[in-house]
C-alpha cells in the first residue's frame, strides 16, 4: 500500500494577491431560501491530543440541506449565467462524483431551468436518489469521474445544454471560475465567526483537494492578506493529481499516480481543474496525500468527541482536512512537513470538513471500526 506522500510549494510566491470584492456572492447566496452560515467549531480538546493550540472545523454538512459545501458555488456560477447569458440555453448539465451534481440539480430547480447529472455508474445509491430527488435527470457512465467528464462534455455539446461543471479543462475554462468565486462565501463566513467568538486567526488552514476548486477558494481569500496563514491541501494517496502536480518539471498539472481506489469518493480525481492550477501554484505552501486511514481517523476523532467538544458527523471526504491534521501530527513520514510548516504547541489550526456523512453506510462503517 502506498504511503502518505508531500511536496512542499517550490513554486510558492510571497506577497498579497488582492482578491476583487466577494460581496455580491455573498449577498446572493444570502438571497436564497435556507441561507444560514454553517457551524464553526472549536474542538479545544482535540487540539490538545494533537499537541496544538487550538483547532477549528468549519462543518459544511449542514449547508442549504445538501450535506456539503457545493450549493455554493454551483447556484452562483448558475445565477451569474442566467444574468449574463439570458436566454442562451435552456438545459443545464454537469459531471459529478454526487455533491457537485446534487448542488447544481438543486440550483436548476430553484432557477426553474431542466438538468441533467452525469455520475459514474458506481456512485453511492444515496447520492443518486439524492439529485434524483432535486427532479434532474441523472446519466449513470462506466468507468470514473473523469469518463462522466468526457460523456457530459459530448452529449451536452451535442444536444446545446449548458454545462455547469466545477473542473475546468482545455475547451472548457470559463465556468469553473464561477464555482470556486461561489465557495468565497464560506471563508467570508468564517472570517465573521471567528472576529464574532473573539477566536484568534488561525495560522494554519487545512483544505480538502478533487479537482482543486474548494483549496483555490481558500487560497485566494488567505492570500488576499498579510500575515496569510500556512495554507495545506489534503487530497487522498490514490487520487492525488495535486501533489503530482506540484512535484511534476516546471510544476505544471499532471496526473494522479495512485491507483485511484480511496473512500475519499469526492476527492477522487486525476486530474486538477486548469483554471485553479495558477492559484493554488502561485499560492498554497504544501499538498499533503493521505492514506485512508488517516482520513477515516478523522471520521472518528471528529465524531467521538470528550466534552466540551462537540462531536461532528463527517463523510470520509469532508474529514479528509482533519485526516490531514492528523497525520501532520502523528506520522512519522510527515515530520519533515510538519517542521517546516511550523506546526507544534503554538498552532492554531482550521480544518475545512466539507461533507456531512451523506453516504450513511460508509460512515457507519468508518465509526464501526
Ligand atoms: C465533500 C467534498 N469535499 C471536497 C471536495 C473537493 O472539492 P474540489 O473538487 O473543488 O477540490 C468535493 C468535491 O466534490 C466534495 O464533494
Amino acid at each position: 500500500m502506498h504511503q502518505t506522500r508531500w511536496a512542499i510549494n517550490p513554486f510558492r510566491q510571497s506577497g498579497v494577491f488582492p482578491l476583487p470584492s466577494t460581496a455580491p456572492v455573498r449577498a446572493f447566496h444570502r438571497s436564497l431560501p435556507g441561507y444560514q452560515p454553517t457551524p464553526l467549531v472549536r474542538r479545544p480538546v482535540l487540539a490538545r491530543e494533537l499537541g496544538i493550540a487550538d483547532l477549528y472545523v468549519k462543518y459544511e454538512g449542514t449547508r442549504f440541506g445538501l450535506g456539503a459545501f457545493k450549493g455554493l458555488g454551483g447556484s452562483w456560477a448558475l445565477h451569474r449565467l442566467l444574468e449574463t447569458r439570458p436566454g442562451s440555453f435552456t438545459t443545464v448539465s454537469t459531471a459529478s462524483e454526487g455533491n457537485h451534481g446534487r448542488a447544481v440539480a438543486w440550483a436548476a430547480r430553484l432557477m426553474k431551468v431542466p438538468c441533467v447529472i452525469f455520475l459514474p455508474a458506481h456512485a453511492a445509491p444515496e447520492r443518486i436518489e439524492n439529485i434524483k430527488g432535486e427532479g434532474a435527470t441523472v446519466v449513470l457512465v462506466d468507468g470514473g469521474y473523469e469518463d462522466a467528464v468526457r460523456r457530459c462534455d459530448q452529449e451536452s455539446r451535442a444536444r446545446g445544454w449548458q454545462i455547469i461543471s466545477d473542473v475546468g479543462y482545455d475547451g472548457y475554462l470559463e465556468i469553473p471560475p464561477l464555482v470556486v468565486e461561489g465557495y468565497s462565501t464560506l471563508y467570508q463566513e468564517i472570517d465573521e465567526q471567528l472576529a464574532a467568538a473573539g477566536w484568534a486567526a488561525p495560522g494554519l488552514v487545512m483544505i480538502p483537494g478533487g479537482v482543486g476548486g474548494i483549496l483555490h477558494a481558500g487560497v485566494d481569500h488567505y492570500r488576499a492578506r498579510e500575515p496569510a496563514p500556512r495554507i495545506v491541501g489534503v487530497e487522498p494517496r490514490e487520487g492525488d493529481c495535486l501533489t503530482e502536480s506540484l512535484l511534476s518539471p516546471g510544476g505544471e498539472p499532471a496526473t494522479a499516480a495512485g491507483t485511484r481506489e480511496t473512500s475519499m469518493a469526492c476527492l477522487n480525481c486525476g486530474e486538477v481543474s486548469l483554471p485553479s492550477w495558477p492559484s493554488i501554484r502561485r499560492g498554497v505552501d504544501a499538498v499533503l496525500a493521505i492514506e485512508d486511514r488517516w482520513a477515516e481517523e478523522g471520521v472518528r476523532r471528529l465524531f467521538r468527541a470528550t466534552p466540551p467538544d462537540e462531536a461532528i458527523e463527517a463523510g470520509s471526504s469532508g474529514a479528509a482536512a482533519t485526516g490531514g491534521l492528523l497525520a501532520l501530527t502523528a506520522d512519522l513520514g510527515c515530520r519533515d512537513l510538519a517542521r517546516t510548516l511550523g506546526v507544534g504547541p503554538d498552532t492554531v489550526a482550521l480544518v475545512v470538513c466539507t461533507e456531512g456523512p451523506i453516504d450513511r453506510r460508509d460512515f457507519e462503517r468508518i465509526i464501526g471500526g
